[in-house]
Order: C-alpha cells, then sequence, then structure tokens
C-alpha cells in the first residue's frame, strides 16, 4: 500500500533506480556470450615442459606486429601500419562487446575484462609466469602466411610469443648466442601455455632441423606452404629493383627457362627442404598448412593447428573477420571490440603473369610438388588459376 505513495512522492529517485537496474540487467547479459562455455577445468595437453626455467615477467599474449618481408626482416613500418586502422574495416555495431583491451593478463586491475578472459584461461595456483623455450615453432615459408599464422594463433588465451622473427636458428650471430639467449627472447608464460616463435627462414637452413632436434626433440613444427608460384610472386611483388621478371628468369640458349640457382625459386622446392627435417622429426611433428587455405578459410586451418598443438577448442568463426577491402580475413581477439588486420605489406598487388611464363613456372615445380604431395600423403591444390 505504502509503495505507490513512496514512487509518487519520489519519482525522480524510482526513475534512476529503474535505470540503474536496467544497465545492471543489460550489463549481466551481454557479458553471458560464449565464452561462458569454455569449461574452466580444462587444461591444454601438456608438452614438454622445458626444466631449466627462469624467472621473468612481461605480458601474456603480444599485441598486433609487425609482418616479414621474404627475407624474414621485420619491420618498423608495418608497426605503425598496423595502428593505422581504416574506419572501413570497423565491425556492425552489433558486434561490439562494449568491452576495450584493458591491458593483458599481467593487468593488476579487474577489469570485466579479466573477468571474462579467466573463464577462458586459469594459470596454475601459485605459479609466477617464466621464459621458457618455444614448445612450437613455425619454421616456414616466408610469404607462405606464416605472420597471419602467428597472429591468428595469439588469439587463443594459452598461447604466448615471441614478439619478433628471432633468427636464432638461421643467423650465426644470434646462434653463436647460445639457447639462455634464445630462451631470453620469448615472453613469460605460465607452464599450461605454449610459446611459439616464428622465424620462417629456419626451413631452409641446414641448422635448423639438427639443433632445433637437440634443443627440444618433442617440439611440435607447423609449416606454412602456399602454391610455389603464387609464393614467387608474392616474393617478387616486394622487390624494388628492376622488373620482377628478373629475379626467376634467364635466357638458356635463347629460350626462357626459370633461374636454376637463385634463393627465391628454391623456397618453393618445398619435397627438398623437407626432406632435411624428416631425417630428424616424423611427420606426424610437422604440422603442414596451405597458405592459400589459411587465407580464404582459416577457421578450419587454425581449428587443425589448435589441436595438433594440444590447445583447448577455443578458436571459432567469431574470432576472424572478413575485410572485404583487404581480401582477408582479420582477427577479433577475445578480449578485443574490434578486429585488427595485418598491414599494407600483407596483401601487396601481385606482378602480372603471361601465359608462357605462367606455364613455365607451374611446369617447373609440378614435379617437385608431386613429391611433395606424395611425402606428406596429401594433395592441395596449385595448378594455374587467376590469382597473380
Ligand atoms: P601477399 O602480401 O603477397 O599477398 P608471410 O607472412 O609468410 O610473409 O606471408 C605473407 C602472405 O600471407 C601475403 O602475401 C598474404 O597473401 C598472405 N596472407 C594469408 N592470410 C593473410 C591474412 N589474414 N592477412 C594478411 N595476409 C595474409
Amino acid at each position: 500500500m505504502w509503495l505507490p505513495l513512496v514512487v509518487r512522492r519520489h519519482r525522480v529517485l524510482a526513475g534512476w533506480l529503474a535505470a540503474l537496474l536496467a544497465i545492471v540487467g543489460l550489463h549481466l547479459y551481454f557479458n553471458t556470450n560464449d565464452v561462458d562455455n569454455v569449461p574452466a577445468s580444462y587444461r591444454f595437453k601438456k608438452l614438454k615442459q622445458e626444466e631449466n626455467l627462469q624467472a621473468g615477467e612481461g605480458s601474456q599474449v603480444s599485441a598486433l606486429s609487425s609482418d616479414a618481408q621474404d627475407g624474414s626482416q621485420e619491420t618498423n613500418t608495418e608497426k605503425k601500419d598496423s595502428s593505422k586502422r581504416d574506419p572501413k574495416d570497423s565491425p556492425p555495431n552489433s558486434w561490439r562487446s562494449g568491452e576495450r583491451n584493458p591491458g593483458r593478463m599481467s593487468s593488476k586491475k579487474t577489469s570485466s575484462f579479466d573477468r571474462k578472459h579467466r573463464k577462458l584461461y586459469e594459470p596454475p595456483p601459485n605459479e609466477t609466469p617464466m621464459k621458457r623455450l618455444p614448445q612450437a615453432i613455425v619454421i616456414g615459408t616466408g610469404k607462405c602466411g606464416t605472420r597471419a599464422l602467428l597472429e591468428y594463433l595469439a588469439i587463443h588465451p594459452y598461447v604466448v610469443h615471441a614478439s619478433h622473427e628471432v633468427h636464432f636458428f638461421d643467423r650465426d650471430e644470434n646462434f653463436s648466442k647460445g639457447l639462455d639467449w634464445y630462451r631470453a627472447q620469448m615472453p613469460a608464460s605460465y607452464s599450461n601455455q605454449v610459446t611459439v616463435e616464428k622465424s620462417p627462414a629456419y626451413v631452409e637452413h641446414a641448422r635448423s632441423a639438427p639443433e632445433i632436434y637437440k634443443m627440444d626433440r618433442s617440439v611440435r613444427l607447423v609449416w606454412v606452404v602456399k602454391d610455389p608460384v603464387v609464393r614467387l610472386m608474392s616474393a617478387v611483388a616486394i622487390q624494388q629493383s628492376g622488373p620482377p621478371q628478373h629475379f626467376y628468369l634467364e635466357r638458356v640458349k635463347g629460350s626462357l627457362a626459370i633461374k636454376k640457382y637463385n634463393n627465391a625459386v628454391d623456397r618453393g622446392k618445398y619435397i627438398v627442404h623437407l626432406r632435411k627435417w624428416l631425417k630428424f622429426f616424423p611427420l606426424s611433428q610437422i604440422h603442414i598448412m596451405d597458405g592459400g587455405a589459411l587465407k580464404r578459410e582459416p577457421v578450419d586451418g587454425m581449428q587443425r593447428v589448435e589441436h595438433f598443438l594440444g590447445l583447448p577448442p577455443l578458436l571459432g568463426p567469431s574470432n576472424f573477420y572478413y575485410n572485404a577491402t583487404k581480401g582477408f580475413y582479420c582477427r577479433v581477439l577475445f578480449s578485443a571490440s574490434r578486429p585488427s588486420c595485418l598491414g599494407k605489406s600483407k596483401g601487396r598487388k601481385h606482378p602480372h603473369l603471361n601465359d608462357t611464363v605462367k606455364a613455365l613456372l607451374y611446369d617447373f615445380y609440378r614435379p617437385y610438388n608431386e613429391e611433395f604431395f606424395e611425402a606428406i600423403g596429401r594433395r592441395f591444390d596449385w595448378e594455374p588459376k587467376d590469382y597473380t
């Protein structure tokens, strides 16, 4: 009986109270999404842990970082690129959870991001994060989508990765610094996370396979390959001097031929590289994926890598947003309200190939491809198309 009287007397107060209740209700509603369906007790299949651990600090998941050129060189320009977002890249409003990325796991604040993220990932109790040698390495091949793969993998809260290409095994000056130096390049992680490093030149370097084996014979290797002709065009597209065909064509007795001794050409002879790795690692320890498929349809490819790395199955369609302007998918972190895309150094226009040169290139690579398919027991669709 007294309630209507009070409401009438304190109309303004009642209005504010109703608004407050509505806001709390909406907040609870929007924070209850698919993330809640992840079993908190999920523990990822533990990969072999590095025994001699060093204490360290650092953030859990690094932000979208720079791309690699064909020579596997990270560029600062790219860092700038990725921060300059095209407004057209924004997702529709309905997409936004209303939560900005407030910093990573190391943040002391308990924001709604932290609460949501904790449901996805729980560090082992009473553990201090430490730097560890990588348990998974993306070994190559440059220009096949290695950067996209790493950035997609970093969506996963159980994955941490080196912020740059470390080039430990392929560069003498780094290799001579030893494994402690290599470990120091990694971010701190918990024992139930997977530390990943990608240096695409490893796949071709003679030292990589034997030395990685010596470091950790149970390491998981991820190798992105791509139609070698498309890969070559991608590599040629970043060359600035001279006509593109000079990088891979020569005249032999008056006829056009593919250059015999050329690094850019050789990178696409995947079978040659695979043989070196199979001397040390079984095929089951090398996850080979087609970069073309990763670019066209990342969800399936990423779920397979997730499985290969023994990670809890968290990645799904909502982590990928197709950007029609760029022509590829951008990643969506669990913690972010907007997708982040790779910068302008990815998705460059490839040089036009006339039919003669295209046929020459495909004929050149076909026998290598066939041997490769036979060795890995799978085929990829690497026949001429109109995509270069
Ligand atoms: P192009 O720039 O020639 O198109 P890498 O990172 O190994 O150097 O590979 C670069 C290539 O990755 C790019 O070659 C691009 O085609 C491909 N790629 C695949 N998925 C991508 C994505 N989501 N964003 C950007 N590039 C992607």
